[in-house]
């Protein structure tokens, strides 16, 4: 069975065609950093228009790559939410017409439900039961999770996200948007221990996180290295050595509250997603953990059409046969699915 899965959440287009005995087919992705970069993020009613313009050619282009046609298509999976209403209702929309043309199944799916499960994109790919860090843009979150739609949600964070944390420190420190990746570049460069901030919750005895705090902290620093000047002027050794710092508190406290949780449960396994889980520094911290480790291939991470296409295939048999009607939520909390049809789920 092939299924087309479809990504219109945020600022990424992402198609993918997902066989369910030959795996990944095809998938293409179009980012729209460089449209959102001069407005220091992204910009709903733009990501919309873009994800317009992009969706279709790029389905052209995966079915293309994929030696096939639109009849040779099974289902289509799209993201529900959570994310952006306008750019969700892009994706639900096509998602939902190519379903009616085609009269196949279309399914709803759960972003980070995609995240979550993205590892099982690569090889080897991990059995069930782990523990899942799911660290993006806008959550870290620890599960446990024992099949398909069972989440069971062990810690999360307080505040900010992990992702944001990374992007709005880097924001204070002059770099572009999206932070994560450039302040990561940055702290290559930087000097260990030769600043230093604080690890938050990091002694809290449970599996919960907080971010907004190494900000303030961050911007304390950063304010006070400065000297009053903007602290964007700071010289670019100094920025690297509170980029690195930024980047080891984060990671300290990821790593630390999953091994927590792989004691907690007892499992053997941890699966690292999302955005997040492309940080250089996490993957080398969580590689040398006490336990099988199984992160995504990088193209994986960050938001794409190949694990909504992936989840589409795994509960293609909880496929609602509705009547084309369709919505999205913007809102939509992951440990609320359960593993029948997620169209009906809470
Ligand atoms: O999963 P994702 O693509 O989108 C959401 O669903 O939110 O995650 C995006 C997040 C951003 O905050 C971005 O800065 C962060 O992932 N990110 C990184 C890296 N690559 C992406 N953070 C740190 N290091 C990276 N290499
Ligand atoms: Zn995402």
């Amino acid at each position: 069975m092939r299924v087309l899965g479809i990504e219109t959440s945020c600022d990424e287009t992402g198609i993918a065609v997902y066989d369910t005995d030959a795996g990944l087919l095809a998938h293409a992705l179009h980012s729209q950093v460089a449209m959102h970069r001069d407005y220091g993020g992204v910009v709903p009613e733009l990501a919309s228009r873009d994800h317009v313009r992009r969706v279709v050619p790029l389905i052209e282009r995966v079915l293309a790559d994929a030696g096939l046609r639109l009849a040779d298509l099974d289902a289509v999976a799209y993201t529900q939410g959570p994310g952006l209403a306008g750019a969700l209702l892009v994706g639900a929309s096509v998602a939902t017409a190519l379903g009616y043309a085609l009269r196949i199944p279309v399914l709803p799916v759960h972003h980070l439900e995609g995240h979550l499960l993205s590892p099982l994109l690569a090889s080897p790919r991990p059995d069930f039961p782990f523990v899942a860090l799911l660290v993006s843009g806008g959550h870290s979150q620890l599960f446990d999770v024992t099949g398909v739609g069972e989440y069971r949600l062990l810690g999360d964070t307080q505040d900010d996200a992990a992702g944001e944390a990374f992007d709005k420190t880097a924001k204070l420190l002059g770099l572009a948007y999206p932070g994560g990746p450039a302040l990561s570049r940055l702290a290559d460069t930087g000097t260990p221990g030769a600043v230093r901030l604080p690890r938050p919750m990091l002694a809290s005895g449970n599996l919960d996180m907080s971010f907004s705090g190494l900000k303030t902290a961050a911007l304390t620093l950063a304010r006070k290295e400065a000297g009053g000047s903007a602290t964007e002027s700071l010289p670019a050794a100094r920025k690297a050595d509170i980029a690195l710092e930024i980047q080891s508190a984060i990671v300290d406290v990821l790593a630390s509250k999953a091994l927590a949780a792989l004691r907690q449960t007892g499992r053997g396994r941890l699966v690292v997603a999302g955005g997040v889980g492309a940080n250089r520094a996490l993957r080398e911290r969580l590689g040398a953990a006490p336990a099988q480790v199984y992160f995504p291939d990088l193209a994986f991470c960050t938001d794409n059409g190949a694990m909504i296409a992936l989840v589409g295939a795994l509960r293609l048999r909880a496929a609602p046969q509705g009547d084309h009607a369709f919505e999205v939520r913007p809102r939509w909390d992951l440990a609320t699915l359960t593993p029948g049809n997620p169209a009906r789920a809470a």
